[in-house]
């Protein structure tokens, strides 16, 4: 009853047209064919390479420009593209959809999500699929950018928490099995914010699902997260006018590089290693008789505040925000008039279970609460992958270190704690965990520095493993040469189209880079990974 695409494929491999018609075949008759525990397939679709797929039915929220994974996707190779649904539990389901390419490398790829939701990442499915990969993704238990459906079911939430991911890999996994006649040679994951939690969700606690994770910007320490996302809309509102008005956040921006740029070596606009800036905004305080491009002593304060660690009852909550240019701004824009929607959300419908709970304000004791309650297990913060690494997989990390959403300290954090658990140093889990800290790079993709590691189909510079960090996954998994560097590219003006600017090979933690002060900033070659 199975297709045995994989052999009949090779059989015909001497005319690729006969191949692409059995393709074809193969996948309109797929979806009659599939038995999947607890599914319901809604079709198999065939899609040619240059087609422009739109996604009229899915959710709006989840069409955030931010997320672009709902944007139009110009599929770049031939795939089956199944859709089902799989009931979780009795009262829970996850959508999913695997993206199976004709010309099929024998790997298997699983994608994540991002923000609260609940869509499809599109994008990372189009990346996955046109490189080879039988790849599949998962609203992970619920439709659309919110948190509605936590409300009274903790079956929702696992699904979000780490069931959504698991279930639709397996089954992702079984569709690849069941299509191509044979199972994956090597699996691997990639997400990033959100998807970057999940991914280290299967590392703690799955660490059979995958060889190989790519993981960015982790989401990880979730409720802590959300408490801390939830204290800069009363530090904003309680801060008034003394909040640095638009007009001065260029100034705090030259003053925090003229603190710190010089760090790495060289004043590019590029702060290296964040964790050893310690910013002081009292510098930026008016001078007797200055009236313009300074601060009051209070506008300084309320920036020292964005800046700081959150503590709860004398607790440490969730690192500090880095200190990076333009990055005031960024947290007045994104957190300034309403309170964060997923803050928002997370509280009243997976903490609290109260629609009408208010957010506005989070207590010291509804912030250790719902560290405590940890709805689902969310936080995946646990230091011991113990079990990944017995097994042999390899997990890759990075983190931007102008991130605006989630504190790239916290992921040297989490390095640190992985460290201490298990009592190994960075020379010891660099055979198996390496984290590498993109200088310039804002939440996932984007931002002044050499941002484009290929973490994505958008940031894929090169598919040169040296280059791009999920065929540098790969590389790791099947060759067992570990990335020592990531070569990030930046354009002129941050578009493709005008040229390179500069590359800058990004150090691993805790390594970070330094300039020798001889030749161009430009050259990555100037650079040196230090401690
Ligand atoms: C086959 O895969 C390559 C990438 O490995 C891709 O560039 C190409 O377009 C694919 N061809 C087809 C027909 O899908
Ligand atoms: C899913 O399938 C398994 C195995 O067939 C079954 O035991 C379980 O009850 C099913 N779950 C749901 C929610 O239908
Ligand atoms: C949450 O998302 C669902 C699914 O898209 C939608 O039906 C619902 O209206 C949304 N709720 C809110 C409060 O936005
Ligand atoms: C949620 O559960 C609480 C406690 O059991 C109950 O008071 C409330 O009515 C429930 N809300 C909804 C919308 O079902
Ligand atoms: C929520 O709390 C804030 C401050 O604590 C208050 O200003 C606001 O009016 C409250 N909103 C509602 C809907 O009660
Ligand atoms: C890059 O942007 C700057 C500032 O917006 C502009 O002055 C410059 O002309 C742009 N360069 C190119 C090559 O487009």
């Amino acid at each position: 009853m199975r297709v045995n695409l994989f052999t009949a494929a090779t059989v015909v491999a001497a005319s690729t047209h006969v191949s692409a018609a059995y393709f074809q075949q193969s996948c309109n008759s797929i979806a009659s064919k599939l038995s999947v525990h607890n599914a319901t397939i809604s079709g198999a679709t065939f899609v040619q390479a240059g087609t422009t797929l739109t996604f009229p039915d899915v959710d709006p929220s989840c069409k955030i420009p931010l997320l672009r994974g709902t944007e139009p996707q110009v599929v770049s190779a031939d795939i089956c593209r199944v859709k089902l649904t799989i009931a979780t539990s009795t009262r829970s389901r996850t959508a999913m959809e695997v993206w199976l390419p004709s010309n099929w490398t024998g790997r298997f790829l699983a994608t994540g999500g991002v923000g609260i939701g609940g869509c499809v990442q599109y994008n990372d499915m189009n990346y996955g699929a046109s490189l080879g990969f039988a790849t599949s993704g998962s609203d992970n238990g619920h439709t659309g950018q919110n948190g509605t459906l936590f409300l009274n079911n903790t079956d929702v939430v696992d699904d979000f928490a780490f069931r959504g991911l698991l279930t639709s890999a397996q089954v992702g996994k079984q569709i690849t099995r069941e299509f191509y006649g044979k199972a994956q040679t090597k699996s691997y994951y990639s997400g990033c914010s959100e998807g970057g939690r999940e991914g280290w969700k299967m590392a703690q606690d799955f660490p059979d699902e995958f060889d190989g994770i790519l993981v960015g910007a982790p989401a990880f320490a979730w409720t802590e997260l959300m408490s801390w996302d939830g204290m800069f809309l009363p530090l904003i509102k309680n801060a008034g006018p003394n909040f640095p008005p638009q007009s001065l956040w260029p100034v705090v921006d030259a003053g925090i590089l003229a603190q710190c740029d010089g760090l790495d070596g060289a004043m590019d606009g590029i702060i290296e290693e964040p964790s050893r800036c310690h910013f002081n905004p009292d510098a930026l305080i008016c001078a007797p008789g200055q009236t313009s491009a300074c601060l009051t002593s209070q506008q300084a304060d309320t920036v020292r505040a964005v800046f700081s660690p959150l503590f709860a009852d004398g607790t440490f909550i969730y690192p500090a925000l880095q200190f990076g240019p333009g990055l005031l701004g960024q947290i007045y824009q994104s957190f300034g008039a309403t309170q964060f929607l997923l803050t928002d959300n997370w509280f009243r419908f997976a903490v609290f279970n109260d629609p009408a709970f208010n957010t506005t304000m989070l207590t010291q004791d509804e912030i250790i609460f719902a560290q405590m309650l940890n709805p689902g297990g969310i936080n995946t913060f646990s230091g011991d992958i113990s079990k990944f690494r017995k097994r042999g997989s390899k997990i890759l990390h990075f983190h931007g270190q102008v991130d605006p959403l989630i504190s790239s300290l916290n992921s040297n954090r989490y390095y640190d704690l992985v460290s201490e658990t298990m009592k190994m140093r960075p020379a010891a889990l660099d055979a198996f965990y390496r984290f590498f800290r993109i200088s310039g790079m804002g939440h996932c993709a984007g931002g002044p520095g050499a941002t484009w590691i290929g973490n994505g189909k958008e940031n894929a510079a090169s598919l040169d493993p040296d280059q791009n960090v999920l065929m540098a996954m790969v590389r790791w998994v099947e060759q067992g040469i570990p990335p020592d560097t990531i070569l990030g590219t930046a354009y002129v003006n941050q578009t493709q189209g005008l040229g390179v600017d500069f590359q800058r090979a990004h150090c691993r933690y805790p390594f970070h880079n330094m300039f020798s002060g001889k030749g161009s900033v430009k050259d990555p070659a100037n650079w040196n990974c230090v401690l």
